[in-house]
């Protein structure tokens, strides 16, 4: 039997009108800083979607534009500035950061509290030690998707094939707090086939066109598929999409899968954030 395509657009939409709604009876509203820096196209395409989410559930929002000579100093001085601002809740600088700047340092000068991506050593350590406060959105959006399946994964094998520290190392986290055993597969890993075979739940997020074929999908698996690719103009995810469907069990689409769930995640971060402000 085919999968069934779990529908990330529809999810997040869903959501979206949630926080619209309650962000409508709201006298403060939740606000977030953009940074962009250089002139990277997918970036800017990414921060204009989250722009104009933003202004779509009602909140406040910033956007700071940089260009790709700008330096580590002018950075680090809005950083403070916005984390200083009462009206931002949540600081977002978007990556990657052109060479001369360190994106660890100006990710770290972000306050915990106002860390709405998750990516700042503290908000990391607290995920690592089961006791999350922000979470990465990207690694949000995948485990809410599992969880939409209503598949009942503690016990289960899950395998993440990828180990950025934005995606990859957060949903094996996340997937191991709730009880998987994972496996984590990147690019020196021997007998990805043979290993991604045993997954349950599949987490494709290492940016390479249709690497998961339908050999390496077992039946019934519950696919997550994180990747963005272009290619000849299309966008494509990390599975071979058409012909894993065939095996596996759910699977989310590229696009209107895991991207509008990772913004929706985002907003949620933000509100999230406001209301940490309210008890610090
Ligand atoms: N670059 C790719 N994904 C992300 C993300 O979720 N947040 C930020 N800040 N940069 C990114």
């Amino acid at each position: 039997m085919p999968a069934k395509i779990i529908d990330g657009k529809k999810i997040a939409d869903g959501i979206l009108e949630n926080l619209k709604s309650k962000v409508k009876s709201m006298n403060e509203k939740p606000g977030l800083a953009l940074v962009l820096v250089g002139d990277n196209p997918a970036s800017e395409i990414y921060v204009n979607f989250k722009e104009k989410t933003c202004k779509e559930v009602g909140f406040y929002c910033e956007r700071h534009n940089f260009g790709k000579d700008a330096d580590e100093m002018e950075l680090l001085n809005l950083v403070t500035q916005l984390n200083n601002s009462p009206k931002i809740h949540g600081i977002l600088v978007q990556l990657p950061l052109p060479k001369q700047i360190d994106e660890n340092l100006i990710t770290n000068s972000i306050l915990p509290h106002k860390d709405v991506d998750g990516f700042t050593a503290v908000s990391l350590g607290h995920l690592f030690s089961g006791n999350t406060i922000m979470a990465p959105a990207t690694a949000m959006a995948v485990m809410r998707l599992i969880e939409s399946t209503g598949t009942r994964i503690e016990g289960k094998n899950a395998v993440v094939v990828g180990r950025s520290n934005i995606v990859g190392k957060p949903v094996a986290m996340m997937l191991l707090e709730k009880n998987t055993t994972v496996t984590i597969c990147h690019s020196k890993t021997e007998g990805i086939a043979e290993k991604a075979r045993k997954a349950d739940i599949l987490v494709a997020a290492v940016g390479k066109p249709k690497l998961i074929t339908k050999e390496m999908v077992k039946e019934g698996a519950v696919v997550i598929d994180v990747g963005i690719n272009r290619v000849n103009g299309k966008i494509v995810g990390d599975v071979d999409f058409e012909n894993v469907k065939e095996v596996a069990g759910f699977i989310t689409p590229v696009p209107k899968g895991v991207g509008p769930m990772t913004i929706a995640m985002l907003m949620e971060n933000t509100l999230k954030a406001m209301e940490l402000a309210k008890k610090i």
